[in-house]
């Protein structure tokens, strides 16, 4: 399998995603409509890369534009990053997400239909398991009931998947994302989130950099060790690397691995490791719980470990001391 196509391959996950791909000689053409994502990521991955990328801006709801790419393109593999992901977001403007993340699979999947693609990987997430019944979740632990309609569309996506797995010619595996966090070594890329960051590393490194004034540590009186949520945070560079690994491993005609670190930190242990590791001070106040968070979720790892020889090699120190690195790249690259 050599050309690889990446719908949404400018945004965090897949620009990272395509870094890896590259340097394990992989060719790519990358698709995205910069909804939330910048240009000039691609001139940074060709930079990191030191190879010319294919590029071509749509939407993946645009099927002429899905057809033209496939014409252009002879493509071998697909991974699907393309989608929302702002969990608030999707509460309120839940027909965007259903339209997006579900409408667009399907019209991804249409135009698959008449190729001879022999893989896709999609971009699950850990939110299908909705608010575990046990801990660690492994992936025979059921879809629960998942507050936001962003839980929801993870949800229905894997199940058309696991539908259409059973009557495509292709391979297709779900990654089940954990907490991304962190960015490429070289500072090169990382997170770029529009206006207050929704997730917690963005909204510690913004508020190191005297963009934000005081961290919400969003409810203190979890069942936890110290009283806030626990989550599987895993470095972004890690998750890239399972993606080459899940193209370039054979499975079954469908598969769904976890994909994280299997240990959970909560809030604070997430906000202490980034001030021990920066020396940088952060402002915090313990607040109410955020309405649809779930109290604990990490991941069992071992059936990724297992099926496709991968396991995460960085801790939660290398997590927080990229993400500050690109934070402090971007903050110097605005004050010039
Ligand atoms: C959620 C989704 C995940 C999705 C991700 C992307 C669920 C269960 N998880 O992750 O699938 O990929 O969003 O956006 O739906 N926190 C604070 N203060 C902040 C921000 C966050 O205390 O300012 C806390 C949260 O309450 C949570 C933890 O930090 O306990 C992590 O939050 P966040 O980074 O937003 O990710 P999730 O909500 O876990």
């Amino acid at each position: 399998m050599d050309k690889i196509l990446l719908t949404g391959g400018l945004g965090y996950i897949g620009s990272h995603v395509a870094v890896e791909l590259c340097e394990k000689g992989y060719d790519i053409v990358i698709i995205d409509d910069l909804s939330n994502s910048e240009d000039f990521v691609l001139d940074r991955i060709e930079e990191i890369t030191g190879k010319k990328i294919d590029f071509e801006k749509g939407d993946i709801r645009d099927a002429a534009f899905l057809d033209q790419v496939f014409k252009k393109y002879p493509i071998d593999g697909v991974i699907h990053f393309a989608a929302k992901k702002a969990v608030g977001e999707s509460v309120n403007k839940p027909l965007l997400y259903y339209d997006i993340n579900v409408g667009g699979l399907v019209c991804l999947l249409k135009a698959i239909e008449k190729t001879s693609i022999k893989k896709l990987v999609f971009s699950s997430s850990c939110t299908v398991y909705g608010t575990p019944e046990s801990l660690p979740v492994t992936e025979n632990s059921p879809f629960r009931e998942t507050p936001s309609p962003y839980g929801k569309t993870k949800q229905m996506c894997e199940n058309i998947l696991t539908d259409v797995a059973s009557v495509c010619a292709y391979d297709i595996v779900s990654l089940r994302y954990f907490n991304p966090v962190g960015a490429h070594s070289s500072a090169k890329i990382g997170e770029l989130p529009k206006g207050t960051p929704n997730n917690l590393v963005p909204f510690i490194t913004q508020t190191a950099a005297g963009l934000r004034n005081r961290l919400s540590v969003f409810g203190g009186d979890y069942d936890t060790i110290d009283g806030t949520a626990i989550r599987d945070y895993i470095h972004v560079v890690d998750l890239a690397k399972a993606h080459v690994q899940a193209l370039a491993t054979s499975l079954g005609k469908y598969e769904a691995l976890n994909i994280g670190t299997g240990n959970g930190f909560s809030v604070l242990e997430v906000v202490n490791t980034f001030i021990e590791e920066t020396g940088q001070e952060i402002q915090y106040s313990i607040v109410d719980r955020r309405a649809g968070d779930v109290e604990k979720i990490y991941g069992d790892t071992t059936l990724a470990n297992e099926k496709i020889k991968w396991t995460a090699q960085l801790g939660l120190k290398e997590m927080v001391v990229d993400a500050w690195r690109w934070e402090k790249k971007l903050k110097d690259a605005s004050e010039t």
